[in-house]
C-alpha cells in the first residue's frame, strides 16, 4: 500500500528499571516493525544517540523520567530530525513540582499561589510572616508519590520543624486550597480532548486525596471548569497526551492545577487510545482518529476497576442516526481531539536555578550494575512486613494497583520477605531489581 510506504519509522523510548507506558499492543495495526531503544543509566548518551541513528528512527515515543530529563534535552538536541512524542518541551512539567509551577505561571494557568526558595534564609523569612495553613512539597522527582512528600503546616513553628527535618531544596511552599468535597480531580487528555476524568476523595481523617490510603474515586459530576482548565494546560504544553490534577476551591468553585504531566498511570484501554491517536497523527489520516465521546468515562466508570484494567481497544463509532431525513441529530462536542502544534525550545519557562546534571542528582547510582534512585530519602529502607501503602507508593514507577496487591499479599501472610514476591507474579524482573534495595 502506497500510504504505508510513507509511514515514519517508530521507536519506543525505554529506560532501564522504569515502567513502560507503551508497548506494541497499544499500536495495533501499525504495519511496520516498531523499534525499541533502551537508555541504560549512567553516561549512555552517545551510545543511545548512535542506536537511534543506526535504526533510522523518525519518531521516539515514551515518557522520560525526571532524573533523565536534562540528559534527554541533550539527546534530543543531538537528534534534531527525530520527533519525540511527547516532545522534550512538553515533558518539562514531568520533572518537578517547581517546573509545574513555572509552567502554570508562564501560561497563566490557574494554580495555587506558590513560593519557591533556593535560599534557606529567604524561605525562613517568608515563612515567619506567611498566612497559614500552607502546603509544603518536595519539588524534585516524578509526581504521584501518593502524598508522601506533601505536608500541611498550620504555623511557622510547624513549617520550621518540617524544613529542619526534611531539608527539602528548593523550599516549595503553596497556599492550601480548601478542597471541595475533600477531593481533587484527575483529568486525562488525548489531543487536548478530555477522555477520562474522576474525583479522588480522601479517606477518613486524611486531608490528602489518596486512593491508596482509604480514599475513593468517582467518575461522576466532574465540572466543566476543571475540564476547560485541563484543556488549556494541555494546549499550552502542546501535549499529545496529558493528565492534570485539579483542586476545586470549596468557597469560590475556582479550579486550580495541582499537578500536570505526560507521565501518569492509565488503564490499558486509555493507552490504546493514545496509540491510536499517535498513529492517526503520524499516518496523515490513514489511521482513524479515535472517537471518544465526552463523559464516556461516566459510563465506563460504572465497571469495577479490576475489569477496567483488562479492557482493551475500546472503539466508539460516531453516532449517525438512521432517521428518515426529517431531522439531523448532531452530537455536539464541546472539545475536539486535535493535532498538537510542534514544540519550540522557547516554550519552556526560564529555570529559577541552573539544572543539575544526571550525575549530580542525589541518590543517582553511577555504577551500571546498580539501580537508579532519583531520591535521597528513598534510600531509607522499609521493613517489608510492616511497609505501608504510602511507603510502597513512594517507590519509583510504583502503580497503585501493584502497591495494593503487594499490601494484600503481606497482610494475608502470603509473602513475608521481598524476594518472595518473585513467585507471586505481581512484579516483573525489572521491578524486582529496582525495588529490592528499599526493603530489609
Ligand atoms: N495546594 C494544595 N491545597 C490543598 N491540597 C493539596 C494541595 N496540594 C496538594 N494537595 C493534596 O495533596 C495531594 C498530593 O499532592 P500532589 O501535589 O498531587 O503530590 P503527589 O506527588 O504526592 O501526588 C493532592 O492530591 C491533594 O489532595
Ligand atoms: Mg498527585
Amino acid at each position: 500500500m502506497n500510504q504505508q510506504q510513507n509511514l515514519p519509522k517508530l521507536g519506543f523510548l525505554y529506560l532501564d528499571y522504569v515502567l513502560r507506558f507503551f508497548d506494541k499492543s497499544n499500536f495495533k495495526g501499525w504495519p511496520d516493525k516498531i523499534e525499541t531503544v533502551v537508555y541504560h543509566w549512567g553516561n549512555d548518551k552517545e551510545r543511545f544517540i548512535a542506536e537511534v541513528k543506526r535504526k533510522k528512527i523518525d519518531v521516539l515515543i515514551g515518557n522520560i523520567p525526571a532524573t533523565a530529563y536534562e540528559t534527554f534535552k541533550e539527546i534530543a538536541a543531538a537528534l534534531p530530525q527525530v520527533r519525540f512524542i511527547p516532545s522534550i518541551e512538553t515533558q518539562f512539567a514531568n520533572k518537578s513540582k517547581e517546573n509545574v509551577t513555572l509552567f502554570c505561571r508562564k501560561y497563566a494557568l490557574s494554580a495555587p499561589r506558590t513560593h519557591i526558595f533556593y535560599d534557606k534564609d529567604e524561605g525562613d523569612a517568608f515563612l515567619q510572616t506567611a498566612k497559614y495553613p500552607k502546603i509544603v512539597k518536595r519539588s524534585y522527582g516524578p509526581s504521584n508519590y501518593g502524598g508522601y512528600y506533601v505536608h500541611k503546616v498550620d504555623s511557622y513553628q510547624e513549617a520550621k520543624t518540617l524544613f529542619a527535618k526534611k531539608k527539602y531544596t528548593p523550599m516549595y511552599i503553596q497556599d492550601a486550597i480548601d478542597l471541595k468535597d475533600s477531593g481533587d480531580i484527575r483529568v486525562m487528555l488525548i489531543g487536548h480532548k478530555p477522555v477520562c476524568a474522576f474525583w479522588r476523595y480522601s479517606g477518613q481523617g486524611e486531608w490528602i486525596t489518596n486512593t491508596s490510603q482509604g480514599g475513593s474515586m468517582d467518575y461522576g459530576n466532574v465540572p466543566m471548569s476543571a475540564l476547560e482548565l485541563a484543556v488549556k494546560a494541555s494546549k499550552a504544553a502542546k501535549a499529545e497526551y496529558w493528565a492534570c490534577d485539579i483542586a476545586i476551591d470549596a468557597k469560590t468553585n475556582e479550579p486550580y492545577i495541582l499537578e500536570c504531566a505526560t507521565a501518569f498511570a492509565a488503564f490499558p484501554y486509555i493507552r490504546d487510545w493514545i496509540g491510536q491517536y499517535i498513529m492517526w497523527d503520524l499516518s496523515d489520516g490513514y489511521f482513524r482518529m479515535p472517537h471518544v465521546p465526552l463523559f464516556s468515562w461516566e459510563e465506563l466508570g460504572k465497571m469495577d476497576s479490576s475489569f477496567l484494567r483488562t479492557l482493551r481497544h475500546i472503539y466508539f463509532s460516531n453516532y449517525t442516526p438512521s432517521v428518515d431525513g426529517a431531522y439531523w441529530l448532531k452530537e455536539k462536542e464541546t472539545f475536539d481531539m486535535e493535532l498538537t502544534e510542534a514544540s519550540h525550545p522557547d516554550d519552556v519557562p526560564e529555570p529559577i536555578a541552573p539544572p543539575a546534571s544526571e550525575d549530580e542528582l542525589p541518590g543517582v547510582v553511577k555504577d551500571q550494575q546498580d539501580t537508579p534512585s532519583e531520591i535521597d530519602e528513598a534510600v531509607e529502607t522499609f521493613d517489608f512486613k510492616n511497609v505501608t501503602l504510602t511507603q510502597l507508593m513512594t517507590l519509583y514507577g510504583m502503580d497503585e494497583a501493584i502497591a495494593v496487591k503487594i499490601k494484600e499479599l503481606i497482610d494475608n501472610d502470603e509473602v513475608d520477605y521481598f524476594d518472595a514476591l518473585e513467585n507471586s507474579g505481581v512484579i516483573s524482573e525489572a521491578q524486582k531489581k529496582q525495588w529490592k534495595r528499599f526493603f530489609r
